[in-house]
């Protein structure tokens, strides 16, 4: 994604944003047609500012690069022992612009080494834009990546890479072939300014590989599929894999299989076992949805076990600041991993004054509840390497109004799991279902601060001595039908005494049967800005951004608390310290 024509990722800067606003034709605020490549450059390339928050708050185990501008993650792979991760990034500043695939390789995920970036605007197929696409392992060990280019007369175009040289264990340098680009946006109801973001191939059962290119085709949105032989020259399918009507556009879609209650991951190339489903992710809105179906090999097509017309109770990967997802298969723990993009909230200045801008979730294993209905996101296991000074409680009763200072460990570098337990489910508060279609509006009315029957439990981090900073990962039970309707919160309303900060208060419902558990989960990593939360074992996941003044100025705090009437247990709480990663700061 991420192009000229496509304002996501600067709408947030108020100078564009006054445009989209002019331009907009409808409510969503990021549909509009504004032609922002060139007034990016307003701002400087190379700030040479220097700042309060220049350091304090750069994420210390979250993907970044060493300093500048990043946006969506591209192509991520596996192979020959190497972990891959590309990415939209400016080499020449911390604002969108002159962007080029970044490149940095790893062995577990977590440390990264950057290299020289992979792809950049050479031809006259990318000339104007080499942004968002997908690697693929052909058949024979023989990676691929196809992205979207900007060609000469701005179209959105798909072109392939290859790497030059097999033998490079890092794949450092790439060429491009000669007939690019491979696809065009030609055909009917084809938008040649809405065609980008193809998918990694995938073999049917006619063994022919297939992509899906996120487009706008008729004015709705589709993922149209392409079929070819040999990945080179490619035929567009005479239907799209899924469209809907709900909206126009999609950007980054991702296409694969899981195996319900099962977290080994599946190679959508390799024969698929049976029970397994399907899942479409699009990004739209500012954040990534997902529907569950099944693949229909017949008509090839993806089918969504539901359909929802109203796109606002779609699925989300992540219920916060989450954009432009990609996962893949690693096959060397036969598992799927999902990366998304993290934009900052803060100002333009701000950015610029730190050097830096955007930064990658913490790679999540990604797999299919065994319900069937809803994806689990767990972060990737290596992330433990960082843990130390574990602390560890049990059985701490929290009444109405308690806090519990988790002491012990750094709070602006943490991971924190805790397991409360519910001693009265029955004092769950009935749940009214015109809540999904606003989830932030409730958890801003539903506060940590509203009691409860059953809730708000669960933490307060990065909190100041004296609470006038602080931001609030919670819980609320509910009671609907036959079912519980569980609440996670991730209010950043109070965040920081900064002014001009973006401080929502997000929110995402999952179903949970409690009265099988009559226990719910939470794990948060705490990353200076970032909050990344997991409810109910990645049942609902949230990511922030914030930037509390506390943070800069000396230490804050963190607290388990409970302001429900009803009593929760913790059954076990651990918290560690976050050692800091090697995140490209080193030259490969
Ligand atoms: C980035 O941050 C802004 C807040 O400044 C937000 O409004 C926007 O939706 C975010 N996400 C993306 C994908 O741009
Ligand atoms: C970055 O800036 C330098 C100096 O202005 C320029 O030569 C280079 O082409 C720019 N890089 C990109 C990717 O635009
Ligand atoms: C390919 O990479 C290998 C391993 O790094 C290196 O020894 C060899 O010289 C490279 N070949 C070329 C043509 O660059
Ligand atoms: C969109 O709606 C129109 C009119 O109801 C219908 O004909 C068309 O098939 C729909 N398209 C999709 C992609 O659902
Ligand atoms: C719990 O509720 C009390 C009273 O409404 C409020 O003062 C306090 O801030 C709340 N705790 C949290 C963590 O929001």
């Amino acid at each position: 994604m991420v192009m000229s024509t496509m304002p996501q990722p600067w709408c947030h800067w108020a100078f564009l944003l006054f445009l989209v606003l002019l331009s907009s034709e409808s409510n969503i605020p990021c549909r509009n047609g504004v032609e922002a490549t060139q007034r990016v450059f307003l701002y400087p390339q190379s700030p040479k500012v220097s700042s309060i928050v220049s350091k304090r708050y750069r994420t210390a185990y979250h993907f970044q690069p060493l300093s500048n501008w990043i946006n969506d993650p591209n192509g991520p792979m596996y192979y020959n022992g190497i972990y891959h991760q590309f990415y939209q990034y400016n080499p020449n500043g911390s604002i969108w612009g002159n962007i080029v695939w970044g490149h940095s390789v790893s062995t577990d995920l977590i440390n990264w080494i950057r290299l020289e970036p992979a792809i950049e605007r050479t031809t006259p197929s990318d000339i104007n834009g080499c942004w968002t696409g997908s690697a693929t392992i052909l058949t024979g060990d023989q990676p691929v990546i196809i992205y979207t280019g900007a060609d000469t007369e701005k179209r959105q175009v798909q072109n392939i890479v290859l790497p030059k040289n097999l033998s490079d264990p890092y794949l450092r340098q790439w060429k491009k072939l000669k007939n690019n680009p491979l696809i065009q946006p030609v055909g009917p109801g084809l938008n040649s300014g809405q065609f980008r973001d193809p998918t990694t191939g995938w073999i049917g059962p006619d063994g022919l590989w297939r992509i899906a290119v996120g487009a706008e085709l008729n004015g709705y949105s589709a993922a149209i599929l392409y079929k070819s032989k040999d990945f080179m020259k490619w035929t567009r399918v005479d239907h799209p894999l899924h469209s809907s009507n709900a909206s126009t556009m999609w950007e980054c879609p991702d296409f694969f299989a899981v195996l319900p209650g099962k977290n080994n991951g599946l190679d959508l190339s390799a024969a698929i076992p049976n029970g397994a489903k399907h899942v479409l992710k699009i990004s739209l809105d500012y954040c990534d949805k997902y529907m569950i179906g099944v693949y229909d090999l017949k008509r090839d097509t993806f089918v969504p076990d539901t359909i929802l017309d109203d796109r606002r109770l779609w699925s989300r990967i992540d219920y916060g600041n989450y954009y432009a997802s990609k996962s893949f298969f690693d096959s060397k723990r036969g598992r799927r991993i999902i990366w998304g993009w993290t934009n900052e909230t803060d100002s333009t200045s701000d950015d610029v004054a730190k050097g830096w801008a955007g930064i990658h979730a913490i790679p999540r294993t990604v797999w299919l509840d065994s319900d069937g209905k809803q994806l689990l996101q767990w972060p990737v296991e290596e992330v433990e390497l960082l843990r130390t000074n574990a602390v560890s409680h049990q059985g701490i009763e929290l009444k109405k109004g308690d806090l519990f200072e988790i002491s012990g460990t750094d709070t602006l570098q943490a991971d924190v799991e805790i397991d409360f337990e519910l001693t009265a489910i029955d004092a769950a508060d009935p749940f009214d279902p015109s809540w999904l279609l606003d989830t932030e509006k409730h958890c801003r009315e539903a506060d940590a601060s509203v009691n409860g029957g059953l809730g708000p439990f669960g933490l307060v981090v990065l909190a100041s001595d004296n609470m006038e900073e602080h931001t609030t990962v919670h819980l609320r039970v509910y009671k609907s039908e036959q079912k519980y309707m569980v609440l996670l919160c991730s209010d950043l309303r109070r965040s920081s005494l900064r002014p001009g900060l973006y401080t929502p208060a997000y929110g995402g419902f999952f179903e949970h049967d409690l009265d099988k558990e009559k226990k719910i989960s939470l794990r948060t990593l705490i990353d200076r800005s970032a909050v990344e939360s997991f409810g109910a074992g990645g049942r609902v996941c949230i990511t922030g951004r914030v930037y509390p003044v506390a943070l800069v100025d000396g230490g804050t705090h963190m607290y388990a608390f409970n302001n429900g009437s009803s009593t929760v247990k913790v059954s076990q709480l651990k918290a560690w310290s976050m050692r800091r990663a090697h995140v490209n700061v080193k030259m490969g």
